[in-house]
């Protein structure tokens, strides 16, 4: 199971050491914890935590100032990117071409993308929607390549908002992601929290959870694990 945390844009560096102190004490034994902090701290070494970038530069390395590249981002020892979430989508207006063209940057440096895809409103034809999303930012990537990605499924509505779906319902986006992609990973995000968590992994369905606001509470953190591996 994956349990990637993302910190969103959080932690001055007195908090940030603070809470890499607590990370350290993070038991878990066959989940995977990816850490994707403030770009600012991805050099932080963090033994038995993988790092991820919360975002990746369009465009190689050259002028583009406020970027950060993906050989950077490799350079650092980064092995996982978020791609286009939901806030990138809605605050900085980022499409499914600018997610195509992250990924193909992403993948070129070996980075394994996260691609965060997800209706904005409660609807039924959901998957249909996020299928089209897909279908669009994977435009002339190879299957090698596509098979590469890890898709996590976050319903806009849900993010930050407490408010999740049924286990049922996502059992059948998740299932309908995997008829036309039945290679990649999959994770589910959108309010998972410490009690929450037993319904949703009872489905066992997804790959693994994308956490944000709960990835600022370790000790919490550390009961969603427990749940996970038990
Ligand atoms: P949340 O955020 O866990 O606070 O809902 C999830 C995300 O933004 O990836």
């Amino acid at each position: 199971m994956i349990v990637a945390l993302n910190n969103k844009c959080h932690f001055t560096k007195n908090e940030f050491a603070l809470y890499k102190e607590q990370l350290k004490n993070l038991h878990h034994e066959d989940t995977k914890i990816i850490l994707f902090p403030s770009n600012i701290y991805l050099s932080n070494n963090i033994e038995g935590i993988l790092m991820g970038s919360q975002n990746v530069s369009a465009y190689g390395t050259g002028s583009y100032t406020g970027e950060v590249s993906a050989e950077q981002l490799k350079a650092l020892g980064v092995k996982y990117s978020l791609v286009g979430h939901s806030e990138r989508r809605n605050l900085f207006c980022e499409t499914s071409q600018d997610a195509n063209r992250k990924i193909t940057q992403l993948l070129d440096n070996d980075i394994t993308p996260i691609l965060c895809v997800g209706e904005n409103e409660k609807t039924k034809v959901a998957s249909d929607v996020i299928i089209n999303d897909l279908k669009e930012t994977f435009t002339n990537l190879t299957p090698e390549n596509i098979k590469k990605i890890i898709i996590a499924y976050e319903p806009t509505w849900s993010i930050g908002t407490g408010i999740i779906p049924s286990g049922q319902e996502i059992k059948a986006v998740v299932n309908h992601i995997k008829e036309y992609y039945p290679n990649n990973l999959i994770l589910y995000g959108g309010s998972v929290n410490d009690e929450n968590i037993e319904t949703l992994d009872k489905e066992n369905v997804v790959d693994g959870y994308l956490i944000g606001a709960l990835s600022l509470r370790l000790d919490k953190i550390q009961l969603l694990i427990n749940k996970i591996e038990k």
